[in-house]
C-alpha cells in the first residue's frame, strides 16, 4: 500500500524540520549539485546513501546497467544541464558488482527488450572474451564486465560533443569511473578518469 510510505515520509519530513526548521526552504531556491551520478537502476545502489549525501547534492541518471549510449537523449539531456546548466565538475560513472543486468547480457537466452538496452555490454564481453576466459568463475566474469563497462562508458562520455565543448572552453570537468561492491557496502576508484576525450584527444 502507498500509505504506508506517505507515512513513512512524512515522519521524515517531520524529523528534518525538527533538526532544522529552514530545512526545506533552503531547496524552494534551487539546486547546487556537486556530482553527476550516473549508475544502475538496481535497489540496492542508491547513489545518495552510499555516497552518504544528502538531498540537492547529487543529479542522478540511472539505468539497467548503468550503459552509456551514445544516441541516449535522456541521459545526454542530464548530462547536458549537469554541465551547462548546474555546472558541475565531477560526473560519476558507477557500476556495481553483482550486476543483473551485466549478467544478462553474458547469458544467451532471451530477456526481452533488455537485450536491446545491454548490447553494448553484450559486445564488450565479446571483445574482451580471452581476458574473461581467463577467469575463475562466471561471477568473477560478471564482475569484470561490469568495471570494463564502467570504463568504456567513462571513455564514451568523455567523446560526447558536451563533454568536449566542454573542454574546449576550458572548464575542468573529470569523469571519474568507479564501482560498488554490494558485499561490504564500498565504492572503488577504477582509476580510468577522463580530463580530456580519450579516444581522440583534445582539437
Ligand atoms: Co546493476
Amino acid at each position: 500500500m502507498v500509505d504506508e510510505l506517505l507515512s513513512r515520509n512524512r515522519e521524515w519530513a517531520a524529523s528534518q524540520c525538527r533538526e532544522n526548521p529552514h530545512y526545506f526552504q533552503d531547496f524552494t531556491k534551487g539546486q547546487q549539485p556537486e556530482f553527476f551520478w550516473i549508475g544502475c537502476s538496481d535497489s540496492r545502489v542508491p547513489a545518495n546513501v552510499i555516497a552518504k549525501q544528502g538531498p540537492g547534492e547529487v543529479f542522478v541518471h540511472r539505468n539497467i546497467a548503468n550503459v552509456v549510449h551514445s544516441s541516449d537523449l535522456n541521459l545526454l539531456s542530464a548530462l547536458e544541464f549537469a554541465v551547462n546548466n548546474l555546472g558541475i565538475l565531477k560526473v560519476l560513472v558507477c557500476g556495481h558488482y553483482g550486476c543483473g543486468g551485466v549478467r544478462a547480457s553474458m547469458e544467451s537466452h532471451d530477456h526481452g527488450l533488455a537485450d536491446h538496452w545491454l548490447e553494448p555490454v553484450r559486445r564488450l564481453g565479446v571483445k574482451h572474451r580471452e581476458e574473461l576466459a581467463l577467469l575463475e568463475d562466471d561471477d568473477a566474469r560478471q564482475n569484470r564486465l561490469a568495471e570494463l563497462n564502467v570504463i568504456e562508458g567513462v571513455i564514451r562520455l568523455s567523446e560526447t560533443p558536451i563533454l568536449r565543448n566542454a573542454w574546449e572552453r576550458g572548464i575542468p570537468i573529470r569523469v571519474h569511473g568507479l564501482v560498488y561492491n554490494l558485499g561490504d557496502g564500498l565504492l572503488r576508484d577504477l582509476e580510468c578518469t577522463a580530463t580530456q576525450p580519450l579516444l581522440s584527444g583534445l582539437r
